[in-house]
């Protein structure tokens, strides 16, 4: 191999031209999912600067604007009006996401609407099953999350993707969807969701955060890689059609562990703290918030994932 003054590395830095030639990784819009919040009405959220949440109505103009700037998928969140102990808002026919899905089926058929499967918005507790005493139980839960799941492909989702780490969970989904006709409905597993930090401006935004305790018991531990890896294994034998790694920026070597060990389709979400964390600096002129951004956004690509989930999506949109 040859070495300096023969090898100069900086000759191919020196124009953006010339970096544009031999750039590795490249941004596309049709890699990018825009998280939405629809709740029953129109609420600010400064937690998520640029993230309000919307109201079956706004969402309407909302995804006609996303539509209009080149954005092809969102992944809706819902905020219910009532919570229960069940989270039974998460499966109801007349629930906040199958308006929302009925809504914007019609009137955008082109875009690609997902939706996160997962109890902890719709309970009165804050947690992401059926609990039993202090603990979410595990086995109870899947019957209610498959029964969310199927609502939602019947009120025109396109794909499903369950974030409430339950053991056997897109097992007991594929078979709902199956039983049900909806055997084309692809399910994007959260296989690997760690118990992070990261996710605290989601569940001011969500209204998801926990009424006691964390949840620990069921997300993974984020010292862990090689779990990560048995996440993945189980739910690709159980049907998953997507693997996901979740939050992103903190997870760069799982997303490349992900990507070597498995040939399936791979998301990562870049969570609301990864995004808020760089708002807040930007704000500050402490960092440039776009160049921030789309650095982050690159690594994650760079990383290893096909489709990335993230609140920038929009402004992505006006800035590529
Ligand atoms: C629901 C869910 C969460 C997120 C996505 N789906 C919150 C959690 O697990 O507590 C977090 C997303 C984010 O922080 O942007 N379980």
């Amino acid at each position: 191999m040859s070495t300096f003054p023969v090898t100069r590395l900086r000759r191919l830095r020196r124009t953006s031209g010339l970096r544009g030639l031999v750039r590795e990784t490249r941004l596309d819009l049709d890699d990018f999912v825009l998280p939405l919040f629809v709740g029953p009405e129109p609420q600010a959220n400064p937690d998520l600067p640029g993230m309000a949440r919307h109201s079956v109505d706004t969402l309407d103009a909302e995804a006609g604007e996303l539509v209009r700037m080149g954005v092809k998928a969102v992944i809706l969140f819902g905020i219910p009006d009532e919570k229960d102990e069940e989270g039974s808002g998460a499966w109801d026919d007349d629930g906040i996401i199958q308006r929302a899905l009925r809504a914007l089926r019609d009137r955008h058929p082109e875009l690609v609407l997902l939706t996160d499967v997962c109890l902890c918005e719709y309970t009165s507790h804050g947690h992401c099953g059926a609990l039993d005493g202090d603990e979410v139980d595990n086995d109870e839960t899947l019957e209610l999350l498959a029964r969310a799941a199927v609502s939602h492909a019947e009120a025109g989702a396109d794909a499903v993707a369950p974030s409430d780490m339950m053991d056997g969970r897109v097992a007991a989904i594929r078979t709902a969807l199956d039983d049900r006709g909806f055997e084309a409905t692809p399910i994007v597993a959260y296989s690997a969701k760690y118990a992070s930090a990261f996710y605290g401006p989601f569940r001011e935004a969500a209204e998801s955060t926990p009424a006691f305790g964390d949840r620990r018991g069921y997300q993974m531990d984020p010292a862990n890689v090689r779990e990560a890896l048995r996440e993945c294994e189980l739910d690709v034998d159980e049907g998953a059609d997507m693997l996901m790694v979740k939050p992103a920026l903190p997870c760069l070597d799982v997303i490349r562990a992900v990507r070597e060990a498995f040939d399936h389709p791979l998301a990562a979400y870049n969570v609301s703290g990864e995004y808020a964390m760089i708002k807040a600096a930007g704000s500050k002129g402490l960092l440039d918030e776009r160049q921030a951004a789309l650095e982050s956004l690159t690594a994650i690509k760079r990383a290893g994932a096909d489709v990335v989930i993230s609140y920038w999506t929009k402004e992505l949109a006006s800035w590529l």
